[in-house]
């Protein structure tokens, strides 16, 4: 298995506050980064946020600051969601920063050197929402477009563009896109994204815009060939994912993490990271990344988050309500990877209620206050009954499980591998009824029972840590800390590592009944 891994999520545009569709990306990613630590692998997780361009220049100027104090004062919220979320990430980069405005400029020498840039006329138009700009053919072509020329992602109004600007040669790396995506079935996920990717492909691929006349926008990073350019704020931001390890800067920390292993997006900017990205890395002949991810979005009750409406849920209400480990799992568990999820208070409530404290808050609780009444809080001796716990088998084969799960980015299949076996230990439970064991005085079928029971919990509290991090930990006091020395992996993956007669740590409720918990 190769040792490290390196990913990254989108950098947040800082035009305004982070929202539970930018806390969704960090999260499937955070998972991502814990479950290779937990494997044993050295992790680079990045993430950041978005600070040039004309959408931020603008946010700026309504707030009335400059941008650079603008941003200041933004970037530090998305920290601190991170924070808040239990977001493990290694570096966090913003493209205002030194180090990442000196590899722009070093990409964008080299391009021109190599005369993958070149001089010319723009004519077309321009999205500031989504910092996209359009062909009127591409305008033409949706659906209803009429004389009305809307943008194709967001369906705001786009603004013409007549420009000398400087042009990307995109189009001379259009067949080497396709071929690479075709030869390559994990490189876009999921399937239908992979898809859509080629079916674009198909038509012509356009070179592309990399720069903004400095009369237009001053806020972005100049070209270094041309001081009255400023580089096109998706050329900046993309950089980032190589700016931030060191390209051009630092070529042994460059080649120790590149080429990431997974860039983690939305949908939304697919094209921008499958298209634009991977043909830059072309022209500059670097590795590319093994996978890029692209998830779906969240509505609220059916409809898309926007100010106007007034429907924009702000994560810490969410973590306040019903902790974080509540509403990470929520997310990673009511919708398969790629497709749309719905938000509401109603079915996070739910998940609360029944996959958390009904089924494996339950499992923790019981478990281990049987020990703690039975056995005076000492691990049972099991072989006194003779036999082996029946749950032994299915508990052994969940690590590998989850893994191959992981390997596919499958959140969702993940989690109810886990809950399977949350569920068989809970129906065990029922069917052995501990407390007639203890009523009728068997003790060594007790101590077998309860053995079992504790090594599933220890092995649910390595294997959940990916999900629910401080949920992990509570399970890990519980126990004992000690119960999990060696490799955290390998101790999940084996059954014997509690031993009898070890002390169990306190009692604590996993996931308590909730005002809000109807
Ligand atoms: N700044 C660019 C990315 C540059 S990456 C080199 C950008 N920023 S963004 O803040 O608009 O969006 C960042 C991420 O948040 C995207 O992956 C986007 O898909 C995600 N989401 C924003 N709203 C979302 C939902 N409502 N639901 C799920 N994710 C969504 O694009």
């Amino acid at each position: 298995m190769p040792k490290k891994f390196y990913l990254t999520t989108p950098l947040y545009y800082v035009n305004d506050v982070p929202h539970i569709g930018h806390s969704y990306t960090n999260i499937l990613a955070d998972c991502v980064a814990r479950f290779k630590r937990l494997e044993g692998r050295d992790v680079f997780f990045l993430t950041g946020t978005d600070e040039h361009g004309e959408k931020i220049a603008r946010a700026a100027e309504a707030a009335g600051e400059t941008p650079q104090a603008f941003v200041d004062r933004i970037s530090p919220r998305f920290r601190e969601l991170w924070a808040a979320l239990g977001v493990s990430h290694d570096d966090f980069i913003r493209t205002t920063e030194d180090r990442h405005v000196r590899t722009v400029a070093w990409v964008l020498g080299r391009l021109k050197e190599s005369g993958d840039i070149y001089a010319g006329e723009y004519g077309g138009f321009y999205c500031t929402p989504c910092e996209t700009f359009w062909t009127e053919a591409e305008l033409k072509a949706q659906p209803g477009a009429g004389s009305r020329l809307l943008c194709p992602s967001c369906a705001r109004p786009v603004e013409p563009l007549r420009e000398k600007n400087y042009f990307f040669r995109m189009s001379r790396y259009q067949a080497e896109l396709v071929r690479h995506i075709e030869m390559n079935p994990g490189f876009i996920r999921p399937e239908a994204r992979r898809n859509e990717i080629l079916s674009f492909l198909k038509g012509p691929l356009n070179d592309l815009c990399v720069a903004r006349p400095k009369s237009r926008l001053s806020w972005g990073i100049p070209i270094p060939f041309d001081p009255s350019y400023v580089t096109y704020v998706w050329v900046d931001a993309l950089i980032n994912y190589v700016s931030a390890c060191g390209l051009g800067l630092d070529e042994g920390r460059f080649g120790k993490w590149w080429p990431a292993d997974v860039h983690l997006i939305g949908k939304d900017i697919l094209r921008h990271h499958t298209v634009i990205w991977i043909s830059l890395l072309m022209a500059l002949k670097l590795p590319l990344p093994a996978t890029v991810l692209a998830h779906g979005w969240w509505t609220v009750r059916g409809e898309k988050m926007s100010k106007s409406k007034g429907n924009v849920v702000d994560p810490h209400r969410a973590i306040e309500a019903w902790g974080r480990d509540a509403y990470r799992y929520f997310l990673l568990r009511e919708v398969p990877l790629g497709q749309d999820g719905d938000y509401s208070e109603t079915a996070l409530s739910q998940r609360y209620r029944n996959d958390l404290a009904n089924d494996f808050g339950n499992l923790v609780n019981r478990t281990l206050s049987m020990v703690h009444r039975y056995f005076g809080g000492h691990i049972p001796d099991p072989n006194r009954a003779g036999g082996e716990s029946p749950l032994k088998g299915q508990a052994l084969e969940l690590g590998p499980r989850v893994r191959e799960c992981m390997d596919q980015y499958l959140f969702k299949e993940s989690l109810e591998e886990i809950w399977k076996v949350v569920e068989r230990a809970n129906r065990y439970v029922e069917e052995t009824r501990p407390w007639d064991l203890a009523r009728e005085k068997r003790e060594a079928e007790l101590g077998l029972v309860l053995y079992g029971l504790c090594e599933v919990v220890r092995i649910l509290g390595v294997l959940t840590e990916p999900f629910l991090p401080d949920t992990a930990r509570a399970i890990d006091v519980m126990l004992g800390a000690d119960l999990k020395v060696g490799g955290r992996w390998e101790s999940a993956c084996r059954w014997g590592s509690g031993r009898p007669g070890q002390r169990l740590g306190s009692l604590a409720i996993l996931f308590p009944r909730r005002e809000t918990d109807g």
